[in-house]
């Protein structure tokens, strides 16, 4: 009998679709405080998180049976890699289920970047009727910079293609692409963008690279959305950025930590759209990467069929 922990909400589709496998026993007692989980791990051979669980060494080392850990999204930052690697624990992620989620929310964000729509919004909340205050621009015509041209960084191109922007991108893995997207060095990008939109993982290359460099070499009024990792921006040298002028807004769905504190130099920011973590959170995304993340434990519990391994070394 195999133990499958799901220490935090997924959708109940995933946990009926584990439960029909005879073999499984399912322990899904939802959202676990730190000390439930690390009790609840002790005998789990499987566990799905999502990103509320922090399977650190403390975790994996009270889970002596552990043999897999399913990720019901795509970052896997909140794994210690090194330490499941070194305890022979298989790390996959579930890559597909919410790129049009992720990519649909960033151009949201763009959108109402683009025409101050929050900030409309919140004036008409506070009893204004203010059409000067919000002057627009429009999408039609303008660069994106697309950072990380993977899935998402595709995806998001696509909608700006219909929305007849030029569409630019920079991603070191990628060498080629059919869509009407050239490809460009990082600094090329920074020069030509009107709009900067952030869909790379956090390496030591790209932890915070948007920084006071990079920061100069943007054209003024730039605007810049993050849906990947908070990490991805020097927090200080976008706030002094924003107060100067150079760069005209920026909307922000992730945080170096999360929630950030209230002491955050951009969470009150007049020209700065925040949201809490939400790229991923439709009902859509959310059955979709359960259920991948399910399939993947059944897969390789039953089968030894494995999809979607982050620590491929393990499987040596
Ligand atoms: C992801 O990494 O899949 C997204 O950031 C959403 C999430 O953390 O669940």
């Amino acid at each position: 009998m195999y133990h499958i922990l799901i220490p935090d909400n997924v959708d109940s589709s995933a946990i009926e679709l584990l439960q029909k496998v005879d073999t499984f026993q399912v322990n899904a007692p939802g959202k676990l405080s730190r000390e439930d989980a690390l009790a609840a791990v002790a005998n789990a051979h499987a566990m799905i998180i999502r990103s509320a669980i922090t399977a650190d060494a403390e975790l994996l080392n009270a889970a002596p049976n552990l043999k897999m850990i399913a990720r019901a999204g795509v970052g896997v930052d909140n794994v210690d890699l090194q330490v499941a690697t070194e305890r022979g624990i298989v790390v996959m992620n579930t890559p597909d289920g919410n790129t049009i989620s992720t990519a649909e929310f960033a151009f949201g964000l763009m959108l109402a970047l683009a025409r101050h729509i929050p900030f409309g919004d919140h004036s008409m909340r506070q009893g204004k009727w203010d059409r000067k205050a919000f002057m627009g621009v429009e999408l039609r015509g303008k660069t994106l910079g697309i950072i990380g041209f993977g899935r998402i960084g595709q995806t998001v191109a696509k909608r700006a293609l219909a929305f007849d922007m030029t569409v630019i991108a920079h991603d070191p893995f990628v060498k080629q692409t059919d869509l009407n997207v050239e490809l460009v060095d990082q600094d090329t990008l920074y020069s030509r963008a009107d709009f900067i939109t952030l869909h790379t993982v956090i390496t030591d290359e790209t932890r915070c690279m948007i920084n006071a460099q990079s920061l100069a070499k943007m054209k003024p009024g730039v605007r810049i959305i993050n849906t990947a990792r908070g990490a991805l921006i020097d927090d200080a040298a976008l706030a002094e950025a924003l107060n100067q002028g150079k760069v005209a807004g920026a909307a922000l769905d992730v945080y170096h930590q999360e929630p950030p504190p209230q002491d955050h130099p951009l969470l009150n920011h007049p020209n700065v759209i925040h949201t809490p973590h939400l790229a991923a959170s439709t009902s859509d995304a959310q059955i979709q990467v359960a259920v991948d993340a399910a399939q993947q434990v059944i897969d390789a519990l039953t089968k030894g069929e494995y999809r979607n391994v982050v620590n491929p070394d393990v499987l040596k």
